[in-house]
């Protein structure tokens, strides 16, 4: 696991771009893993001003994201289908036909769960996966837990995600209680992980990645078993 130490949340977020952008000029049909949350948000910026500088281009790109909320609909401007294309999908050449997310107005759930891992497989995996945390460890929606799901699944926030997210909805009885997400195994999958990590809440789950142990209690330690991990955080989540 590596760290890359930025001065604030703009540095880390072009840099964490800049990594994303090296993958598809290496290989512009890559696969990209992503992410939602307000982490991302700047690198998805600044992957969209390459995109407009020519520096890069997302045509024959694929994607697929971590995880959904349970249920909501598309058009819901908190659907995580939502932010996608306001953040990242309308701002770059990506073919939306080649996009996907878990489908959180689907009635049978575990029939998307299973649909998700299998177009992911035959899509060959996923080359970079973006990832955020959690302030209690969680990646994607995989909570801390003494048993944690290895594919897509359809999991129960915990209060303290609730919380978290509150802070998006009207009020914390409109946040979802469930979600659907991609499973420890689907991520750990991917060839290459860039997790971004930004401020002092962080500090706390972001000390524990630096110690190096490993526990279900906190999801993202488990990435330690992958062979390549970059940490792309700020100094306020690096030293607290
Ligand atoms: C979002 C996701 C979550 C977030 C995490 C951090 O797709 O999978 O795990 O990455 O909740 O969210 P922010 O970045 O808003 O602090």
């Amino acid at each position: 696991m590596k760290f890359i130490v930025c001065k604030n949340y703009d540095e880390m977020s072009k840099k964490a771009a800049e990594i994303m952008i090296d993958v598809v000029k290496n290989n512009p049909k890559a696969t990209l893993g992503l992410a939602t949350g307000s982490s991302p948000i700047g690198m998805y910026n600044c992957m969209a001003e390459a995109y407009r500088n020519g520096e890069v281009s997302f045509k024959e790109c694929k994607s697929f994201n971590l995880d959904e909320y349970y249920k909501i609909s598309k058009d819901n401007d908190q659907s995580y289908y939502y932010f996608m294309n306001e953040n990242l999908f309308s701002k770059i050449d990506i073919d939306l036909k080649n996009t996907d997310i878990p489908n959180g107005e689907a009635d049978d759930y575990e029939e998307e769960c299973k649909r998700y891992d299998a177009k992911i497989e035959a899509n060959g995996g996923i080359d970079v996966q973006v990832l955020g945390i959690g302030n209690n460890g969680h990646i994607g929606f995989n909570e801390p837990e003494e048993w944690l799901y290895a594919g897509t699944h359809k999991t129960g926030l915990t209060q303290s995600t609730i919380e978290a997210n509150k802070r998006f909805f009207a009020s914390i009885d409109d946040v979802p209680t469930s979600a659907l997400t991609m499973g420890m195994a689907t991520i750990l999958k991917a060839r290459k992980i860039v997790m971004v990590i930004s401020g002092k809440a962080k500090a706390e789950v972001t000390k524990i990645l630096k110690e190096g142990r490993i526990s279900t209690s906190c999801p993202a330690s488990i990435l330690h078993c992958h062979n390549d991990v970059t940490i792309v955080c700020d100094e306020d989540a690096y030293n607290g």
